[in-house]
């Protein structure tokens, strides 16, 4: 497919641009406090909107460096729920209204939809310090890492033991095999010890990369951008290989994602991408979409 004008720019703007490392320190949304918010909107005071505000914040709504401490329904929350509402095809209404709460609810992952950067120097990158891709669904890691083989290895770390290998192995064998089937990469598992270039494991709470989970709340998993390789499920949720309940979370669906991230695409907003950053409770969704095939052929030029 034809290159996207968009990609060529991004990438190179930032040539000149160092990632700051993005810190997610939110508690879990409740749900009661996003119910109670509905129709909250700008120069209301009312509890429970400085969550929001981290929420947005945690997934690259807004500058890095704003106090979000209080309550208050200021303009820039306006700004980061447009951007929000924007970024996930709701109606833009820079409100917290009943489809944004909709969408808010639902479990996700926890990388950034957008990633945050910062010139070198540590003033803000763009105006606001974030980058929205609103051409293209698919996107990329800021400066487009990606690896320089197609031949990768994988395997598990010890840690939290929350599913058996015997029930893990297959799944994620089948997840890698989900990419290999679309594109030229070749996915193998290493035995435990040996150093891999994908390394999968469960993790609770902080766990020491900058990405805290929250326990059993709205972050499912995260995964780190090429070269790096990690792939961290949050061991706190209700994991199944087959969901049959509607508050089970399906490793494969996951782990096809993440494993996205592993690859370098970030988020789509295309609500039929394996990158869409949600995933509903009790539901499965393990084939790629178009998007995400298209993502990854842009990214390495195959
Ligand atoms: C954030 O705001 C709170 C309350 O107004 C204040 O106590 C705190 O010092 C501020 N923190 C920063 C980093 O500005
Ligand atoms: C920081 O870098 C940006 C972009 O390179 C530049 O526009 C800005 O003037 C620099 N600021 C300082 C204080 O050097
Ligand atoms: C992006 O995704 C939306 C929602 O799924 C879809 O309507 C739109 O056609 C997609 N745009 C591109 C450029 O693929
Ligand atoms: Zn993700
Ligand atoms: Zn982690």
């Amino acid at each position: 497919m034809a290159p996207k004008l968009s990609h060529q720019v991004f990438g190179a703007i930032f040539l000149f641009l160092v990632l700051q490392p993005f810190v997610v320190k939110s508690r879990p949304l409740e749900p009661e406090t996003l119910r109670n918010l509905e129709r909250a909107q700008n120069g209301d005071t009312l509890n429970g909107l400085s969550q929001v505000k981290k929420y947005l914040k945690a997934f690259g709504y807004y500058p890095n460096d704003l106090n979000l401490t209080d309550d208050h329904f200021d303009d820039s929350l306006e700004s980061a729920l447009k951007a929000y509402q924007q970024n996930y095809y709701l109606k833009v209404t820079g409100k917290i209204d009943h489809d944004t709460i909709k969408t808010m609810m639902i479990p996700r992952c926890g990388v950034p939809d957008i990633i945050p950067i910062r010139t070198s120097n540590g003033t803000g990158g763009t105006p606001h310090g974030v980058i929205f891709h609103l051409v293209a669904n698919y996107s990329f890691f800021p400066g487009n890492p990606r690896w320089s083989r197609y031949q990768l290895t994988y395997n598990f770390l010890p840690g939290v033991q929350v599913v058996s290998p015997q029930v893990l192995r297959p799944i994620i064998a089948q997840a890698f095999q989900t990419w290999a089937n679309v594109s030229p990469f070749r996915f193998q598992e290493v035995a435990q010890g040996n150093r891999a270039d994908i390394r999968i494991g469960f993790y609770r709470y902080d766990h020491g990369d900058g990405y805290p989970f929250d326990g059993p709340g709205n972050i499912l998993a995260h995964a780190f951008a090429p070269q790096d390789g990690r792939f961290h499920y949050d061991a706190d949720e209700n994991w199944s290989p087959n969901p049959t309940a509607s508050n089970q979370i399906d490793l494969q669906s996951v782990a096809v994602h993440e494993i996205g991230h592993n690859l370098g695409l970030g988020h789509s907003q295309d609500q039929a991408a394996i990158m869409f950053p949600s995933l509903p409770a009790g539901a499965t969704k393990r084939n790629l979409g178009q998007d995400d095939i298209n993502g990854l052929r842009a990214l390495y030029g195959y």
